[in-house]
């Protein structure tokens, strides 16, 4: 039987990952499901943790789901490790929002100062759990969800011994799903080359029933038809760039392409309904309310109001693929290897992937094209940077690493933002 560890467990998102392996139990018998959270996140592991034995009861599945506060407890044994964890919880999340914008820069999670930050305080408590990985579950698969996984997986690739890991991202799916939309198929008849960094990415050919498409999906996309997720509003594109570029963008190039409309955006949002965080923190007492009624045993539909909604298919696809040895093709973050010219071998890529047992194998891609190849090496540069400067806690480190960010306007701005925030984060920043 299989055994995984859910690192992060009293997630909101965990009913999603629940839902995955109950549907897929036959071909991915998983055991034993451990939900490892840290003691002051105890009321939601044991909401979440009382809500996913629900669902699997009511599904007739022998999958035993098991509560831990200590991840030495849960790990020995592990097949596979998924870690979906928010250092600073929202609160933090929401100064990653907000601080930027008094500078007129762009406040997100997982991009420019906010993204900095998440990095700073997410990649070495990863970094932690890679050593207990290595000691207590040296075959283990590493999965991580956690944001922002392009820099979290290139510091994994980078700074631990873990060669068996994969980061994992729902935008390549949820952009499959808008192409499926607008072409009023069903997803599974939808193919799209995708290649980039997480968050970064492009749809570079889209297929349906193995026949190109892209001009149609581009032409969709200029005529009105949106694509975007639920935490990226959608401002709709100049027809004319989106022609020129000739791929399909993912719904994070806004704030690169869109800068000046994304950050008037995010002003007015910050006045009216708040920032994401405060509108999530919203939805979270919504939902955990929800799974605290003892009815409840499945996934509530008000789930797919987060940003998240149906990363469950992706983590499981994944999962099974690894176990099952499909060789099938999936969107993973992942080493480079050569697949994209232009970036190290060893840094992290979101790129299609044949996954095997042996993991993800990147489809070779080339050159990216031209107009986009610029900004993809310029986020790779910022990645490295804030992922040495979070394993090194070296401020002039992590001012470079702000500086380059192509959504910061100056050096100065830069070190205004970054004392600001280290001083607003400093009880998730030890290692500065
Ligand atoms: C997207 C991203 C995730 C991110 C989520 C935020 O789906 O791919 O990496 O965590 O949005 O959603 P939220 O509901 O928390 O704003
Ligand atoms: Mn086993
Ligand atoms: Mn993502």
């Amino acid at each position: 039987g299989i055994k995984v560890v859910t690192i992060g467990g009293g997630s909101s998102y965990t009913p999603e990952l629940v839902e995955g392996f109950i549907k897929r139990y036959n071909e991915l018998p998983i055991k034993e499901l451990w939900l490892v959270d840290i003691p002051e996140g105890k009321e939601k592991l044991e909401t979440v943790g009382a809500l996913a034995k629900r669902m699997v009861k009511k599904a007739g599945v022998p999958m035993e789901v098991k509560l831990s506060y200590d991840r030495k407890e849960a790990l020995p044994g592990a097949d596979f490790v998924t870690t979906q964890i928010r250092v600073g919880l929202l609160e933090a999340r929401a100064k990653d929002e907000k601080i930027p914008l008094n500078y007129d820069v762009i406040g997100q999670e997982t991009n420019g100062p906010g993204g900095l930050f998440k990095g700073l305080r997410t990649i070495p408590v990863i970094l932690d759990i890679c050593k207990d990985i290595e000691t207590l579950c040296p075959n283990a698969w590493l999965i991580n969800f956690s944001n922002p996984a392009g820099m979290v997986t290139e510091a994994v690739l980078r700074y631990s011994n873990i060669t068996k890991t994969v980061g994992l991202c729902n935008v390549p799916i949820g952009m499959r799903m808008s192409v499926a939309e607008m072409l009023e198929v069903e997803p599974d008849r939808v193919h799209i080359d995708f290649a980039g960094l997480n968050h970064m990415v492009f749809g570079l050919r889209v297929y349906l029933d193995g026949e190109e498409v892209t001009g149609q999906v581009l032409d969709k996309l200029t005529s009105g038809e949106s694509m975007t997720m639920k935490n990226i509003v959608d401002l709709g594109w100049e027809p004319e760039f989106i022609q020129a570029l000739q791929i399909l963008p993912c719904p994070y190039h806004r704030y690169y392409y869109q800068t000046d409309k994304m950050l008037a955006q995010e002003k007015k949002e910050a006045n009216e309904a708040g920032s994401r965080a405060e509108v999530v923190q919203q939805l979270e007492k919504e939902l955990f309310e929800l799974y605290s009624d003892p009815e409840l045993a499945i996934k509530p539909p008000q789930l797919e109001e987060r940003g998240g909604a149906y990363y469950s298919d992706a983590a499981c696809s994944l999962i099974d693929s690894i176990y099952n040895n499909r060789g099938d093709i999936q969107p993973v973050n992942t080493r480079n290897n050569g697949a994209i010219a232009g970036i190290p071998a060893e840094s992290a890529v979101e790129v299609n992937c044949v996954i095997t047992k042996d993991g993800p194998k990147p489809i070779h891609v080339g050159e990216l094209p031209v107009p986009v190849q610029g900004l993809v090496q310029q986020i790779k540069s910022f990645e490295r940077t804030a992922a040495e400067a979070a394993v090194t806690g070296d401020y002039n480190t992590a001012l470079l690493a702000l500086a380059i960010n192509p959504l910061v306007p100056s050096d100065t701005v830069a070190k205004q933002i970054l004392d600001e925030m280290l001083e607003a984060h400093k009880a998730y920043l030890p290692q500065f």
